[in-house]
């Protein structure tokens, strides 16, 4: 069991296996026939708590395009956690069906609950407020890819930053990189957490708290959006005040660099209009295709499966 690899937080990975991980992505991104029977046999087990479109579907068609089965659930409601059964009993018994599990889950630390009781790799796909790793994982390795390097930019986190767990996983991960300056654009209700801001502080890293997006975009490489989190609001009156906050249209885009970037999580609501999507600054949906590559090199890396060459520095 002390053998086992899991994926709790982007900083499990050292930065050079973070780039073996993302050479690999990049690898399936160009030669996708080439790793089509790679976990022939293997099956991954979703197990979510929590709602999902794109992490579950893009970890099972992960599995799916390595060759590989799946089984999980989607719906905490029809798993035996509504008889009561706890995470570190359910992961004891999905060791027994699967090779590796991703798991998403409302309480923050869940999922190293289950990697502490596991016979398999644990992935967290999500816990509460916290932690969001293959969230992260996509949102380097885009970055890498569109920009050709993971430092050396500014960019702008807009939107809900004191529950995005997205936002909170990213940061963290990019203060690994040099010349990365940070500008959080949010309503001082939603500001990111001191927490954040104190180990900005403690590593001698440049950030802004600004309020208005206008005020900064001329600025941006990256424009990182986020949705303002209704299931995380404890009352409603605060959710509707705060949702539309930001809306990015064609007019606040005209004020953008030739060359931003703009990420989202996804899923949006209404913070990105509609009439962005043709912009080719827009670069979300790519995004959502960069987390299916990461998705299957990290299976493969978890299962100790990736080709020799691409392994080296990668696996402990
Ligand atoms: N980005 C993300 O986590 O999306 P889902 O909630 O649809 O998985």
């Amino acid at each position: 069991m002390n053998n086992l690899r899991h994926m709790m937080n982007p900083l499990d990975f050292s930065v050079e296996e973070l780039e073996a991980l993302f050479d690999v992505a990049n690898d399936i991104e160009n030669n996708m026939s080439a790793y089509s029977h790679k976990c022939d046999g293997k099956i991954l087990a979703t197990c979510f708590y929590e709602p999902s479109t794109r992490t579950r579907l893009s970890f099972e068609t992960a599995m799916l395009r390595l060759g590989g089965k799946t089984l999980g659930f989607a719906d905490a409601g029809s798993s035996s956690a509504a008889k009561g059964e706890s995470v570190a009993d359910t992961i004891r018994v999905i060791s027994c069906f699967a090779d590796i599990c991703a798991m998403r889950h409302p309480k923050e630390g869940a999922p190293m609950v289950a990697a502490s009781n596991s016979l398999i790799p644990v992935i967290n796909a999500g816990d509460g407020g916290h932690q969001h790793p293959t969230q992260t994982l996509t949102d380097l390795l885009t970055i890498r890819s569109l920009y050709g390097k993971l430092g050396d930019f500014t960019i702008g986190l807009c939107g809900d930053l004191k529950f995005g767990r997205t936002v909170h996983s990213l940061i963290n991960a990019l203060t690994r990189y040099t010349g990365i300056h940070f500008i959080f654009i949010s309503p001082k209700e939603l500001k990111v957490p001191d927490y954040i801001t104190e180990m900005l502080d403690s590593k001698g890293l440049t950030y802004e708290e600004v309020i208005k997006l206008e005020d900064v975009m001329p600025r941006l490489d990256f424009l990182y959006m986020t949705r303002v989190q209704k299931e995380r609001f404890f009352n409603e009156e605060d959710y509707i005040r705060l949702k539309n906050f930001y809306i990015l249209d064609k007019a606040k885009m005209e004020l953008a660099k030739e060359k931003m970037f703009i990420l989202h999580p996804l899923p949006r609501v209404n913070e990105i209009s509609v009439e962005i999507d043709s912009d080719p600054r827009a670069a979300y949906f790519k995004q959502v295709q960069y987390g299916l590559y990461v998705r299957m090199a990290l299976i493969l890396t978890l299962l100790d499966m990736t080709d020799a060459h691409m392994n080296e520095g990668l696996l402990r």
